[in-house]
């Protein structure tokens, strides 16, 4: 019998995302779908690949991205399909890029100029507008998109550091009604952030009230990941039983060198409440965060790194203690100086990085900062660092059970059906990479980097990164939530 496939790839290594151990297998792909797996050795194709030394696993899922604006402005996604990503959940920490149905501030209200510093893009009154202009210019990923609290404030309050009138509340809720209609998979929060930290936690069960309709999601940055994090992982819960929807902790991290270590405890309080509610979390692989530069994060960090300055742009890269040494000058001083200006912050426990990481539920999510000049390096090197660094070198765990982290675990928590797995009849999300040499490529130095060992990346069926480059297809779908 001679069978022919669009897409055949010889002589892999399958790890097939559910965690199981590797089988050896050919993959013929027709359409967006694995159409057979097993030996193929007889069949034809339109394109051949020889994977000889190479695992083919599941495309990854990036559970936490603010590649909103992505899509539309850099729809190769180059930093994402690099390392091995096939789709990405957007729209987090409160950040969406819409609704915005009526005129964004100028400036752009923070954190929502991570988006977009013009506002220009801020320019879809409903989410039904946004999510119709992804399909109208697809990108190179599928997308799953959350719609964002602090968005929702902005569109509808006039004094942000309030909570939200009754009239607010029912607008953000009548507009989270709309984004679910129309293909939303939930609400995310940055609770943590000045234009959101007002809100008290019945603002936000209030305006989650749509999603228990609609099967969405509940995603939140925490109000506190340092001295409080125990407080807020409890306002989280709280909001999941009373909207009576799942919960997703985003980027779990516990922050400040006081709080070294209790990553023990904020796992040992998430294992507790799983067995009473549903719980999931994610986590980036690094034990600094990055965002803007001020002095109240600066003094929680053993070290600090400017990444780029607005007023002294000659400083980007250096350490903040080494300015220091040259401008003379208190640590406020020389921040007032620099601002507004980016950092880096190492402010967690590499050990406690580790113990979340390694925790059966803990999804793999970038958190990357696609806008930024000089971005943190997770932006380009997350998925890699963990099959690298803390997989094959650390030895946290099997390079089967990083995959179920990055792939089948995130597609079922997020309600992805025929994503995640490769299995006959999935849709043809998959990448091929090196098991000996695959590792991030980004540096705090140098972030823009491509990843080492990524083979092949293929979305619906079409080859999107080979040889080192974009292919230029743009086979990315809008995808939607549906809960087991
Ligand atoms: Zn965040
Ligand atoms: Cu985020």
């Amino acid at each position: 019998m001679n069978e022919h496939y669009d897409v055949l790839i010889r002589n892999a290594s399958i790890v097939d995302g559910t965690g199981a151990a590797r089988y050896r297998g050919d993959v013929g792909v027709n359409g967006d779908r694995i159409a057979r797996i097993g030996d193929l050795h007889d069949a034809s194709a339109t394109t051949e690949i020889d994977a000889v030394g190479l695992v083919i696993t599941p495309g990854f899922i990036d559970a936490h991205t603010h590649d909103d604006r992505l899509m539309l402005s850099g729809g190769d996604m180059a930093p994402k399909v690099s390392q091995g990503i096939t789709t990405v959940i957007g729209g987090n920490c409160g950040i969406s890029l819409a609704p915005m149905p009526r005129a964004i501030p100028n400036p752009v209200t923070p954190p929502l100029n991570l988006l977009d510093e013009s506002g220009a893009w801020f320019r879809f009154t409903s989410f039904a507008e946004y999510l119709d202009a992804l399909r109208a210019q697809p990108a190179a990923t599928n997308c799953a998109m959350l719609v964002g609290h602090t968005t929702l404030r902005v569109a509808t309050m006039d004094d942000l550091t309030q909570a939200a009138s009754v009239a607010e509340t029912a607008a953000m809720r009548d507009l989270v009604e709309e984004a679910m209609t129309a293909g939303a998979i939930g609400v995310s929060t940055g609770l943590f952030y000045e234009s959101a930290i007002a809100a008290p936690t019945e603002e936000v069960i209030d305006i989650c009230e749509p999603l228990h309709r609609h099967g969405g999601v509940y995603c939140t940055h925490m109000r506190d990941e340092g001295d409080d994090v125990i407080k807020s992982l409890t306002e989280t819960f709280r909001i999941g039983r009373e909207a009576k929807v799942p919960v997703v902790i985003s980027h779990h991290k516990v922050v400040g060198v006081n709080n070294y270590g209790r990553a023990s405890e904020t796992l040992q309080f998430i294992t507790d409440h799983m067995e009473k509610q549903a719980i999931c979390l994610d986590c980036y692989p690094y034990p600094a965060a990055s965002t803007i530069l001020s002095a109240h994060r600066a003094v929680n960090a053993t070290r600090v790194t400017v990444t780029w300055s607005k007023t002294l742009p000659q400083f980007a890269g250096r350490d903040l203690t080494d300015i220091m040494a040259e401008l003379g000058g208190t640590m406020a001083e020389v921040i007032d100086r620099l601002t507004p200006a980016g950092a880096i912050y190492y402010m967690m426990d590499d050990a406690d990085v580790q113990r979340i990481l390694k925790f059966d539920q803990t999804m793999i999510g970038s958190d990357g900062l696609p806008h930024d000049d000089a971005p943190h390096p997770r932006l380009w090197g997350s998925f890699p660092r963990v099959l690298g660094h803390y997989g094959r070198g650390l030895g946290l765990f099997s390079l089967e059970t990083a995959i179920h982290k990055m792939t089948g675990l995130t597609a079922k928590n997020f309600g992805l059906t025929g994503r995640g797995l490769v299995q006959e009849g999935a849709y043809a999300d998959l990448t091929l990479l090196n098991p000996e040499t695959v590792n991030e490529g980004a540096t705090y130095i140098a972030p823009k980097t491509p990843a080492i060992g990524i083979d092949t990346v293929i979305v619906n069926g079409a080859v999107v990164w080979r040889y080192g480059k974009p292919s230029g297809a743009r086979p990315g779908r809008v995808l939607r939530r549906e809960p087991a």
